[in-house]
């Protein structure tokens, strides 16, 4: 591998399977990188690519202004960066380890409290797609940061910055992981109740993943109806989504399937309607989600 000198140092702590995979791009753009992981065997792989393994954190956050963090949580991480928190002063904190973004933006003060300039990414990605176009990685916190790394950053994969709150990275993160959650698990649930009549799920898949395609293109309707706050006149109303529940739930039951997955949204189905009026749209239940009815 060559080395260009005009690439900026970055310095990656944490080799665990993302950690590894971020560090490797760094390595392969030419980046000079250093790295430094809890269990040090983990470094091996990358020094043999060309990089320098740090003896401890504060080498490792001394080494470059860019510092990446990708260990399991925000404690983790601000445990590891305690002892070295005097030398982030004048740095970038890349925080890439996933938590609650109440727990993210605690970090971030923290960091900047010690002079750091702080930087959140979500990776929506495995660690095997980094450095693809495949690889979203959505980013929140100092704009100054990311106008100045952001194209350095555009090697690991479609960046996209979102706001100057630190927690808003890992918000949309997990918003996303709940939509996908809910068709995940649902289609589990689908399975379940098609097999107790002896259907087989890749037989299911074949009706399942064109209806679910259709869907989506349901929810830009969704969407509009939310943001006007108009629930009146909707695509999919109250009372036509409340009896198709109904059915699923009873049809569990009677299949002796868990109706566990639907249940908490009959329910806010129910509570909507208490409050609405049967033909309105079921995208309602984003008030009761709210607590605003
Ligand atoms: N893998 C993915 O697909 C993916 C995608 C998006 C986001 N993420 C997020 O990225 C972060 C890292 O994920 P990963 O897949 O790389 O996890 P991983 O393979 O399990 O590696 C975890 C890393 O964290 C370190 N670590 C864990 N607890 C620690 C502690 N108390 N003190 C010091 N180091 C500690 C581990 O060190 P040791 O090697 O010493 O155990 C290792 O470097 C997580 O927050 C995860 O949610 C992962």
């Amino acid at each position: 591998m060559t080395k260009d000198n005009d690439k900026a140092p970055v310095s990656v702590i944490g080799l665990g399977r993302l950690g590894a995979a971020l560090a490797a791009a760094f390595l392969a753009n030419g980046h000079p990188t250093t790295v430094w992981n809890r269990t040090p065997a983990k470094a091996a792989p990358l020094a043999a690519k060309g990089a320098t393994v740090a003896g401890s954190v504060a080498e490792a956050v001394a080494a470059s202004p860019l510092v990446l963090i990708v260990v399991l949580d925000h404690a983790a991480a601000r445990a590891l960066l305690e002892p070295a928190a005097d030398d982030l002063r004048g740095r970038t904190l890349l925080n890439v380890s996933s938590s609650a973004p109440d727990d993210i933006r605690a970090l971030a003060r923290w960091a900047t409290g010690h002079g750091a300039d702080y930087l959140d990414a979500a990776v929506m990605a495995v660690p095997q797609a980094i450095g693809t176009p495949d690889a979203q990685v959505l980013f929140s916190g100092s704009t100054t940061a990311f106008e100045r790394y952001g194209e350095q950053l555009g090697i690991l994969g479609s960046t996209r910055y979102l706001a100057d709150d630190p927690g808003v990275a890992e918000l949309y993160s997990l918003g996303l992981l709940s939509a996908a959650y809910g068709t995940l698990f649902g289609f589990v649930h689908g399975t379940a109740l098609l097999d107790s009549a002896q259907v087989k799920p890749t037989e299911f898949l074949g009706l399942a993943v064109p209806w679910l395609n259709g869907m989506l293109a349901f929810l830009p309707a969704l969407a509009g109806e939310i943001e006007r706050g108009d629930y009146t006149g909707g695509e999919s109303s109250l009372e036509i989504n409340l009896q198709a529940l109904e059915w699923i739930e009873a049809a569990s039951r009677g299949a002796g399937v868990d109706p566990g997955f639907i249940l908490p949204t009959l329910d806010l189905v129910r509570q909507r309607l208490t409050v609405a009026k049967p033909t309105d749209s079921v995208a309602g239940v984003f008030e009761v989600m709210r607590g605003n009815s």
